[in-house]
């Protein structure tokens, strides 16, 4: 553990285990190793469940978040995670009344906080790469919170978080991902960290318009992993009853390049009481949030509907990875 990360009070080691994300920048879960992730589960099934208390841990120390992109879970789980630890937290939330709206480069607002003397940097940003330049401009770990339609590491680590808890299990999980896979920036970081576990299969649920990226295919083919993908309605219906988890997404309107071709996929999917028969009764369902109209209500009242819980655990997982991440004992 750097010198630097070992301000603020430390609780003993709650796991006894070897803090392996100290002072790491988090831009990609293709750099999370499955005990990385693992480290991150133990830490928040023991805030879950009242054994591990981290209150106080990161009393003393700044946590900057830079959200240039709008959002409601992801910010306020990280703000509540970064208080409820006793840090200091300096928000840029609104890029319209921060000087972003003047024209101030992503360099110096970056450099600008870091001046304030803040420990670690979480951003949010809808250029691809953004996270990773940031982590070049700064000497403080860097969190990326979303990165265009790139990635969004935390967000797989709540959602990976949530099969185990639900599932009981992540290895030779069948998991159907359904809807915008093409511009989602949730979809690759889930692939890319259920690709360190054994015997997990994918099933890419959408049309071809909004189908998988190839790079995120072939992550997958290098690593091993089985995948289907599934066009056509009559597909669709055909794996339903094979998955243990329907993972579900918003189209990304925003990140269409053509808005014809957003009006050509509108409303093309929807998941509702008639699909979900096609699955097993037990089929765990979940969606990152926000939900437009391609996730019925319906489905709420579901006792397999985890979407609700997958938005809590942002809380557990964001407070257990600033706590590593800002050096704390594993
Ligand atoms: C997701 C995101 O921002 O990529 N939301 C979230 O963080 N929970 C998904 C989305 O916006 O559709």
């Amino acid at each position: 553990m750097p010198s630097s990360l070992s301000g603020g009070r430390e609780v003993g080691a709650p796991l006894g285990l070897k803090n392996t994300l100290a002072g790491r920048d988090i831009i990609s879960c293709k750099d999370l190793s499955r005990e990385d992730a693992e480290l991150v589960f133990r830490l928040a099934e023991g805030v879950n469940s009242g054994t591990i208390h981290l209150e106080d841990t990161l009393a003393g120390r700044r946590v900057a978040l830079i959200f240039v992109e709008p959002s409601t879970r992801t910010f306020q789980s990280f703000y509540v995670a970064a208080r409820s630890l006793g840090a200091e937290v300096l928000s840029i939330h609104d890029p319209a009344v921060s000087s972003i709206a003047k024209g101030e480069t992503l360099y110096d607002t970056v450099k600008m906080i870091e001046g304030y003397g803040v420990d670690c940097i979480v951003l949010r940003h809808p250029a691809r790469g953004s996270a990773r330049f940031v982590a070049e401009t700064t000497s403080v770990p860097v969190i990326n919170a979303g990165s265009g339609s790139q990635e969004h590491p935390t967000q797989a680590l709540l959602d990976v978080f949530t099969i185990k808890s639900r599932l009981g299990r992540v290895d030779g999980a069948k998991i159907g991902m359904l809807g915008d896979l093409r511009y989602s920036r949730t979809i690759p970081s889930l692939c890319y960290l259920l690709a360190n576990y054994n015997g997990v299969e994918i099933f890419f649920m959408a049309p071809p318009l909004l189908q998988v990226r190839r790079e995120v295919e072939l992550y997958l083919s290098e690593r091993g992993v089985t995948y289907r993908k599934a066009m056509a309605a009559d597909e669709i219906k055909e794996v339903m009853p094979d998955l243990d988890v329907l993972y579900v997404t918003r189209i990304q309107k925003e990140r269409f390049p053509d808005p014809t071709e957003y009006e050509r996929v509108r409303g093309s999917y929807v998941v509702d009481a008639k699909l979900l028969s096609y699955g097993r009764r037990d089929l765990g369902i979940m969606h990152p949030l926000p939900r437009v109209d391609e996730l019925s209500p319906e489905v709420d009242k579901l006792p397999n509907a985890w979407y609700f819980e997958q938005a809590r655990n942002g809380l557990p997982i964001r407070k257990a990875l600033l706590h590593l991440v800002l050096g704390g004992a594993g």
